[in-house]
């Protein structure tokens, strides 16, 4: 059965969108980093710190071919530097269909104020970092994408319902 698979950087909201949107489904939702996060049994800030980011990406393509290996119908959210690998991006498009998240860099600098969470937006200039990692990366979202779905300036209400209706019209 195809999942529905959200990408997109930090902060774009592919958590909470998939959470409402598989709950009004009523289909089970799967977080990778949560994931990760069970499976270490510490933190994606602890798994940086004491194994390095590519111990963890390393896991995140272990989790992909884990689910692959299931047959039900989710939602699967993924973290936001996972696409990047291509392998990853096969793995993804196999597992349903893609939808990218599309946050402008303005709206993750507001979404993700204060955060400690995310070990790659800590210390220096976050600004000129997160303009300069989705310049980069927005290209490679697009190319992993079956849909783009813009974020900016939307609640949470309407993107899902964007979604719905994308979906619905490839049904
Ligand atoms: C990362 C995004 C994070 C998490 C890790 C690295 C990235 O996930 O996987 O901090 O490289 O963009 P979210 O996109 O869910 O914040």
């Amino acid at each position: 059965m195809k999942s529905l698979i959200l990408i997109g950087f930090m902060g774009a909201g592919k958590t909470t969108v998939g959470e409402k949107y598989a709950g009004k489904r009523r289909i089970p939702m799967v977080d990778t980093d949560q994931m990760i996060e069970e499976m270490a049994g510490m933190t994606i800030s602890a798994i940086f710190d004491t194994k390095g980011e590519e111990e963890f990406r390393k896991t995140e393509t272990a989790v992909l071919k884990k689910l692959l290996s299931g047959s039900e119908e989710k939602v699967i959210s993924v973290g936001g530097g996972l696409p990047l690998r291509e392998e990853n991006r096969k793995m993804l498009k196999q597992l349903g269909t893609v939808v990218y998240l599309e946050a402008e860099p303005q709206t993750v600098l507001k979404r993700l104020q204060g955060d400690t969470t995310r070990p790659l937006l800590q210390g220096g200039d976050v600004k000129n970092r997160v303009e300069d990692m989705i310049k980069r990366r927005g290209p490679i979202y697009r190319e992993a994408a079956e849909l783009v779905v813009d974020v900016n300036g939307r609640s949470v209400d309407e993107i899902v319902g964007e979604l719905e209706e994308r979906m619905g019209e490839k049904e």
